[in-house]
């Protein structure tokens, strides 16, 4: 076969083939792959042009008649299809598959979470075990069994939200203190992470729900001195071995003595000392609350702020960042 003979053999088979493909495509992507094929500036029929300069004159001039033909052919096709896919649109409107992929969305814990693990984690280091509680708690627990008798004033500091007059959503972790107690006999070294509720005026300080920690240790000979190491280990723990710890009297009614705990931060140019937990001596009616002797228990409990720990580590200005469920505000932890 003449090299003349085969350029016309493989003209009729890209013929064959573009009147069997350009009509059956149905989108933009497949027709451009079509086009790259055939006609092109490296497609087939370009080759075959290529191929002419080794042909004879004579030869050489019939072929080229051909391929031109062959050329306006598939043109044709090619453009009768792009009309016919223009006219019905795209098989998936506004898909462009040439776009870069969208990354799936991980998920991850709250950033309170993840604090609250890590809180956790330094507690199960010394030894401590973790329980939690009932948001929904009785005023027995919630106030009465912790000392504050139905008139006291300081009821006030921590009005609530009542089911019933018997019932309520807890101010505090402490309640626990007295349900722990009451069902494990002593020692007990505990802590409880849970939510607490309170009928608050709501500002960038104040929520009407936030998280507590609260700490619970019960032994023999449980002192203020074992109170303020666990406390300041945990504090350097947590925020790096330089932190420290200034521990203020203050008043709980079901600790005695009590104190409020500061902590020295110094972030974003600003520095000075925060209050972060309450904290004191296990009272002895909170442990006559519990059935258990007065006399032959001594221990020391702490209540932590989880948002106010948060805020300061994140540098987060307001409280209320944490129940809005911005994913541009959770995506930074
Ligand atoms: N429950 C107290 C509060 O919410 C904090 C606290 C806990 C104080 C344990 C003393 C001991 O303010």
């Amino acid at each position: 076969m003449s090299a003349g003979d085969s350029l016309r053999a493989m003209a009729e088979r890209v013929r064959l083939e573009a009147e069997r493909d350009f009509p059956a495509v149905s989108d933009r992507l497949a027709l451009d792959g079509l086009y790259a094929r055939d006609l092109a500036r490296k497609g087939r029929i370009a080759a075959m042009f290529d191929d002419l300069a080794g042909l004879e004159p004579d030869a050489r001039r019939s072929a080229g008649r051909l391929l031109n033909q062959l050329k306006q052919e598939v043109a044709a096709l090619h453009a009768a299809a792009a009309a016919r896919i223009a006219a019905t649109g795209p098989a998936r409107p506004g898909l462009d598959p040439t776009l870069p992929g969208r990354a799936h969305w991980v998920a991850r814990p709250h950033v309170l979470s993840q604090l609250i693990d890590e809180i956790v984690d330094i507690f199960k280091g010394l030894g401590f075990g973790v329980v939690d509680g009932p948001e929904i708690e009785l005023d027995r627990y919630n106030f009465e069994a912790l000392n504050f008798p139905a008139d006291h004033p300081a009821r006030d500091l921590q009005d609530t939200f009542y089911v019933n007059d018997a019932v309520l959503l807890r101010t505090q972790t402490s309640p626990m203190q007295v349900r722990i107690l009451e069902r494990q006999p002593p020692p007990v070294r505990v802590i409880v992470p849970g939510r607490v509720f309170r009928n608050e005026a709501l500002d960038a300080t104040h929520a009407a729900e936030f998280n507590q920690v609260e700490g619970l240790y019960v032994d023999d000979r449980v002192s203020m001195v074992d109170l303020k190491a666990t406390v300041t280990y945990f504090l350097r723990q947590l925020f790096g071995p330089r932190t420290e710890a200034r521990f203020k009297p203050h008043y709980f009614p079901f600790t005695e003595p009590s104190v409020d705990v500061d902590m020295w931060f110094e972030a974003g140019g600003r520095s000075g000392w925060i209050e972060i937990m309450g904290a004191g001596m296990v009272h002895p009616n909170v442990f006559a609350a519990a059935g258990l002797d007065p006399e032959a228990h001594t221990g020391f409990a702490f209540g932590l702020g989880v948002e106010r720990v948060a805020m300061l580590r994140h540098g987060i200005q307001d409280i209320r960042a944490f129940l809005e469920n911005d994913v541009r505000f959770l995506s930074q932890f």
